[in-house]
């Protein structure tokens, strides 16, 4: 069943929200218990859509995957298959990140190549790149590509594209490598916290990892992985959307557990925008309403991270004055401005620049999700706006965000989750 959220803006949020775990570091780390026989249980797992559908990818590949409270996750990959079809991986772009696991457990692989999705293109060639560094031999035909590395024997790799590090390259690179006899070496490696929370699980796994969460990580193959218990580091990209939450609405939210380290770039941008920002051991806390327009530029981490590009944009839309938002990530990542153009948003795009100018009345409006963080930037902007918002196409925002619009409504917004039937006459989808 189609649903919508329904938000009545206007409300000051107020109060306390906790972190869920991050989905960005629960999906590789959900892959890489492929990488050993023995039993991997991670916590703090989040409840989101794609986790449950990357649980079911495992089980496709012959894992026993276990969910036996809320949060916790028990894989057993005894014996696994090197297959993964098209079918399962056009669902779930991330799933490529089982690329490295199965190379590295199996020695061999052959997965359908994901494709694009509607913030980009998502070439996958530096991970194949890497893979072949390592001494793979790695083609591609009818939109699969195979891998096999029963000679790979590691080797140096410069992992940067156009825009810089691949999160989930270096995250496929470190997988493979972990069983590779031999060392190899990954420059421009991704520095992303859920890149060091893979590197985390995989020493605990017994892996041989060093330098990771900065541009160079050595990874020396050694013979085979054991069980682990890992908890998932807080979803910073989460944690920063309920900040903006409070900010938009000129209200005061704390978020606990979130690890502010995590969030550097953009709590930086909030305190130039003069909204108050407080962070302590597992909290922070944002409030007042932003004062000043700010330019930001995404970047890979520690950059501005382009997973907050949408939230922050909405909130420059309750500024005076004109802001610069770029996209250094993905450029075309801009589906939410021309929704937030229908309430009334002023945005203008400059190639991969969208000038915002701030401080003109936004109205409720139906509205259609694009994506996973433009959902969640529609929704905020309606928290801000007047009068009545209808976001459709619920199941983008719950791929990443746990009971997201239960969890504003305890901090005192109006939002409710209908049936698209719900929806005033001319505008629900078929
Ligand atoms: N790129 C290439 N070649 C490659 C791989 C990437 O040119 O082989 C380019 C991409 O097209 C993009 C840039 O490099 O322009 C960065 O892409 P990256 O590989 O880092 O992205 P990803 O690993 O596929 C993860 C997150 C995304 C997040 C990006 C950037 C997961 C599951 N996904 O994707 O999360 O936007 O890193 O930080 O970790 C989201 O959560 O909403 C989301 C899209």
């Amino acid at each position: 069943m189609l649903e919508v959220a329904r938000i009545v803006g206007g409300r000051a949020l107020r109060g306390t929200v906790q972190a869920a775990g991050a989905k960005n570091a629960a999906l590789p780390l959900l892959a890489a218990s492929l990488l050993t026989s023995e039993e991997v249980t991670l916590r703090n797992v989040p409840d989101l859509s794609d986790v449950r559908f990357m649980a079911e990818i495992l089980r496709h590949q012959g894992a026993s995957v276990a969910n036996p409270k809320p949060g916790t996750w028990v894989i057993r990959a005894e014996s696994i298959v090197h297959r993964t079809p098209y079918d399962l991986v056009r669902k779930m772009r991330a799933s490529v990140c089982l690329l490295g696991a199965l190379v590295g457990r199996l020695h061999q692989a052959e997965m359908a190549i994901p494709g694009g999705c509607v913030i980009g293109p998502r070439p996958i060639d530096l991970h194949l790149k890497g893979l072949e560094a390592l001494g793979c031999a790695v083609s591609v035909e009818g939109g699969v590509v195979s891998v096999d590395a029963r000679r790979a024997r590691g080797g140096s790799v410069f992992m940067g594209g156009p825009m810089g590090s691949t999160v989930l390259g270096t995250a496929n690179l470190v997988m493979a490598a972990t069983l590779t006899p031999g060392e190899t070496r990954i420059e421009c490696a991704a520095r992303e916290p859920e890149v060091v929370d893979l590197c985390a699980l995989l020493l605990r796994m017994g892996a041989d990892i060093r330098g990771h969460g900065t541009e160079t990580i050595t990874v020396r193959g050694v013979a085979s992985l054991r069980g682990a218990d890992h908890a998932v580091i807080p979803d910073r990209i989460e944690a920063g959307t309920y900040l903006v939450a409070g900010a938009i609405t000129g209200g005061d939210v704390t978020v606990a557990g979130a690890e502010a380290d995590h969030l550097g770039a953009f709590l930086d941008k909030l305190r130039e925008a003069g909204v108050g920002v407080e962070t302590g051991p597992g909290f922070v806390r944002a409030y007042g309403r932003p004062s000043r327009a700010v330019d930001l530029v995404t970047e890979p981490y520690p950059g501005f991270p382009t997973d907050l590009q949408a939230q922050f944009l909405a909130l420059q839309l309750f500024v005076d004055g004109k802001s610069h938002i770029t996209e250094k990530v993905y450029p075309a990542r801009f589906m939410h401005a021309a929704e937030l153009q229908r309430m009334g948003a002023d945005i203008a795009m400059d190639g991969a620049t969208a000038v915002v100018v701030g401080g003109k009345p936004l109205s409720g409006a139906p509205v259609m999700a694009s994506d996973l963080r433009a959902s969640a930037a529609l929704i905020l902007a309606a928290l801000a706006a007047k009068g009545e918002t209808w976001v459709q196409r619920l199941y983008h925002l719950d791929r990443g965000y746990e009971r997201f619009e239960e969890r504003l409504r305890a901090l005192g917004a109006e939002i409710e989750r209908l049936p698209a039937s719900a929806m005033p006459k001319g505008f629900a989808e078929d």
